[in-house]
């Protein structure tokens, strides 16, 4: 069991759920963040942080392509244990459908 960041967080980026993670298992890609799911430990505790709603377990439906996506970006991207400012533009991408898309950049 993990959880794992979707395409909500992309250009959003608020990154509260960094400040939180007591396994600091996020890694940090130019416009979203994922999850390491082999480090999570499933405590559930990022998920109500993020304004976003972009944390969900993996037993949610259609978290399985997430999962993979995690796993494949959080190998290649900087780990990231401090949030940073979130974009200026963040609200306004907030419930954007389809940014995965659009705008992820790998
Ligand atoms: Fe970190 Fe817990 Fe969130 Fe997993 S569920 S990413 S261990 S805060
Ligand atoms: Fe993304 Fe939410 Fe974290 S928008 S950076 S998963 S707080």
């Amino acid at each position: 069991m993990t959880y794992v960041v979707n395409e909500a967080c992309i250009k959003c980026k608020y990154m509260d759920c960094v400040e939180v993670c007591p396994v600091d298992c996020f890694y940090e890609g130019e416009n979203m963040l994922v999850i390491h799911p082999d480090e999570c430990i499933d405590c559930g505790v990022c998920e109500p942080e993020c304004p976003a709603e972009a944390i969900v377990p993996d037993s949610e439906s259609d978290a399985e392509k997430w999962v993979e996506i995690n796993r494949q970006y959080a190998s290649q991207w900087p780990n990231i244990t401090r949030k940073k400012d979130a974009p200026a533009d963040a609200d306004a991408w907030k419930g954007v459908p389809d940014k995965f898309t659009k705008f992820f950049k790998p």
